[in-house]
C-alpha cells in the first residue's frame, strides 16, 4: 500500500494506482473532498486498457516524490500514467502554475477544433466544452487556418467529423477491445493524424455503437439521434430489457414518450458503467421495448444536469405532501 497525499487529502492505495485513480478514489471515499481534485481527463478511460498519456490534460504537480526520496519532479506530470509511490504529495487545483498550464493544454485542444457548439449534438455533454469554459481563452492566438477534412461516411449510425477529433485514442481502443475486429485507426502522424477507416468500411459489428459514448467531443455522434435535439431539453431514464448480447441496462433520452436515443450509462466520470451493443442502442427505440426504471441523475456540471427534472419530481412530491396536510389540518 501507499500512502499519497492530494490537495491536502490523503489516502492509502494499492501499490500501482495511479495519481488520478487516486484522486479519483478519494472523492468517491470522502463527499467532503471537492470532485475538482480528480482531474480532469479527455482520454483516459478507466474501462480502457492502455488509454491515457495523449492528452495532457490531467497534469498535476508532484511536490514530493515519495519518503524515500522527497526531490519534487521536476515537471508537471500526467496523472493518468504516473504510479503513486509511498509518501508522495501532489498538488491539482490548489496550484496555480497547475491551472496555468492547463490552459496551455486546453488551447493546444482547441487550436484545430471548431467552434460550432452551437449545430454539434455533443454541446452540454462534451468534455471540451467543459475544459473551455473553465480554462480557456476567449480568443484564439493561432493564426494558421484549422485542418479541414474530406467528409467520411462510416455507416448509417455513427456520423464522423474528424474536425472536431482530439486525437485522444479511445475508439480506436473500443474498436480493439469491445468489437470482434477493427476497421479504423489513426493514420498519419503528427499534425496529419486522422481517424480512418480503412479503405472506408462501415463500422458494423455488434458493440461500435460504444466508440460514440467514450468520444470526449463531437467527432463521432450518434446519426439516429443527429439534430433530434438539444440534450438538456431531453429526459434521461434508467432502462432495461433481457438482450442476449449485453446487460440490456441503458440510458433512454426521452421527449414525451419518444426515445430519441440510447446511450449506455454513464457515471460522474462521464464512463460508461457497461457498454452495451447495437441492437439496443440503435434498434430498439420504442417504450414497449423497455423496462423503465426512473430518472437518471445526470452527475455533469455543465447545463445537461440544469433540467433537473428528478428533483423537480420530488418536489411536485413534497408540494403534494404539504398539501394533504394543510388539507387535513383544516
Ligand atoms: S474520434 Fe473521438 S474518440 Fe476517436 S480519437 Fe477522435 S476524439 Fe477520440
Ligand atoms: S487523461 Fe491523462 S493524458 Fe489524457
Amino acid at each position: 500500500m501507499a500512502k499519497v497525499t492530494i490537495d491536502g487529502h490523503t489516502i492509502e492505495v494499492p501499490d500501482g494506482t495511479t495519481i488520478l485513480q487516486a484522486a479519483r478514489m478519494l472523492v468517491d471515499k470522502d463527499k467532503m473532498v471537492d470532485a475538482k481534485v480528480a482531474p480532469p481527463t479527455m482520454c483516459y478511460y478507466s474501462k480502457l486498457k492502455t488509454s491515457g498519456g495523449y492528452c495532457r490534460t490531467c497534469i498535476v504537480k508532484v511536490t514530493k516524490g515519495s519518503e524515500k526520496d522527497p526531490r519534487p519532479m521536476p515537471k508537471p506530470v500526467a496523472s493518468c500514467r504516473t504510479k503513486v509511490m509511498d509518501g508522495m504529495e501532489g498538488v491539482n487545483i490548489t496550484s496555480p502554475e497547475v491551472i496555468e498550464a492547463r490552459k496551455g493544454v486546453v488551447e493546444f485542444l482547441l487550436i484545430n477544433h471548431p467552434l460550432d457548439c452551437p449545430i454539434c449534438d455533443q454541446a452540454g455533454e462534451c468534455h471540451l466544452q467543459d475544459l473551455g469554459y473553465e480554462h480557456g481563452l476567449s480568443k484564439t492566438r493561432y493564426d494558421f487556418p484549422r485542418r479541414t477534412f474530406n467528409q467520411i461516411d462510416i455507416g448509417p449510425y455513427i456520423k464522423m467529423h474528424m474536425t472536431r477529433c482530439i486525437m485522444c485514442f479511445r475508439c480506436v481502443k473500443v474498436a480493439d477491445q469491445i468489437t470482434d475486429y477493427r476497421v479504423h485507426g489513426m493514420l498519419n502522424r503528427g499534425d496529419a493524424s486522422e481517424i480512418s477507416t480503412y479503405i472506408q468500411k462501415a463500422i458494423d459489428n455488434d458493440f461500435s455503437g460504444n466508440i460514440i459514448d467514450v468520444c470526449p467531443v463531437g467527432a463521432l455522434t450518434d446519426r439516429t439521434f443527429r439534430f433530434k435535439s438539444r440534450v438538456w431539453f431531453t429526459k434521461p431514464v434508467d432502462a432495461h430489457r433481457n438482450c442476449t448480447k449485453c446487460s440490456g441496462k441503458v440510458a433512454l433520452w426521452l421527449k414525451g414518450n419518444d426515445i430519441l436515443r440510447v446511450t449506455g450509462r454513464k457515471d460522474q466520470w462521464g464512463e460508461v458503467e457497461e457498454f452495451i451493443c447495437n441492437e439496443c442502442r440503435f434498434e430498439k427505440k420504442d417504450v414497449k421495448d423497455w423496462t423503465i426504471e426512473g430518472p437518471r441523475h445526470i452527475d455533469r456540471h455543465s447545463v445537461i444536469s440544469a433540467n433537473h427534472y428528478e428533483s423537480l419530481a420530488s418536489l411536485k412530491l413534497d408540494i403534494g405532501k404539504q398539501q394533504k396536510a394543510l388539507s387535513t389540518k383544516k
